[in-house]
């Protein structure tokens, strides 16, 4: 039975399930997760608009939209702001930023208002420590069951790494669909960890494939597995 622990500060945590929010956006009103119920979801804030780091991760992210979206992932991002301040950043964006060599960009995710901060404090993206007035640069991957599957914060003064974000995206679905794990640095077509992480030790008895296997110790057991196939498997899924 799975076993639901309540968290008094609200800062929700890997395994739990996404706290539920109805919020306006830039592409109309959102019910989350349950809009989002079967596929993977990015919630990801950023401390203000018209700021120049949260720009160039703006242009970075909506560049790379596509790319998430063929990994059946949904960007959602939210700042405190109003929704009049961020249709006027999004078109500013649009009309006159270049951001390495990247330009007339149409951000077409939604972008959450939030200026009474209750989905931000929810989410536990005001840090008090950081700022009480601006979001930290936080991102929740949630699956498509709705369940937050991984986290990562940033500071206001350091933009994310968004091949990072799609490399975690891609290493959580090979994980789901092949049953193994990630090691360090993994890259889809790099050898992956078998069996999954905490169930060490019997690792080369248990496989079927034991001759794919190269086991460095009793422990640790890596298998090949091509970037096709994982490819294939979810992108055709
Ligand atoms: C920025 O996006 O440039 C930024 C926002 C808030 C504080 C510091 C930097």
């Amino acid at each position: 039975m799975e076993v639901q622990v309540s968290n008094p500060i609200s800062m929700p945590r890997i395994g739990d399930k996404a706290p539920q929010f109805k919020a306006i956006t830039t592409q109309g009103e959102i019910n989350f997760p349950a809009d989002y119920a079967g596929k993977w979801a990015i919630l990801f804030s950023h401390p203000a608009d018209f700021t120049p780091v949260c720009t160039s991760e703006f242009i970075t992210f909506a560049s790379q939209q596509e790319k998430f979206r063929k990994a059946n992932c949904e960007l959602i991002g939210l700042s405190v702001d109003g929704l009049y301040s961020h249709i006027a950043w999004l078109r500013t964006i649009r009309e006159k930023i270049e951001y390495r060599g990247m330009k007339d960009v149409e951000v077409t995710f939604p972008l959450i208002e939030d200026i009474t901060m209750e989905v931000a404090t929810k989410y536990g993206m005001i840090q008090p420590g950081e700022s009480s007035t601006k979001a930290v640069r936080a991102v929740f991957f949630v699956d498509p069951a709705g369940t937050i599957r991984a986290i990562i914060y940033y500071p206001l003064t350091i933009g994310r790494n968004f091949d990072e974000l799609y490399r975690a995206l891609i290493a959580m679905q090979t994980t789901d669909a092949f049953s193994v794990a990630c090691p360090a640095d993994w890259q889809p077509g790099d050898d992956v960890i078998v069996p999954t992480a905490g169930s060490c030790g019997v690792a080369k008895e248990r496989m079927e494939d034991k001759e794919n296997m190269d086991c460095k110790d009793w422990f640790f057991c890596t298998k090949k597995l091509g970037k096709e196939e994982i490819m294939d498997k979810l992108l055709n899924a």
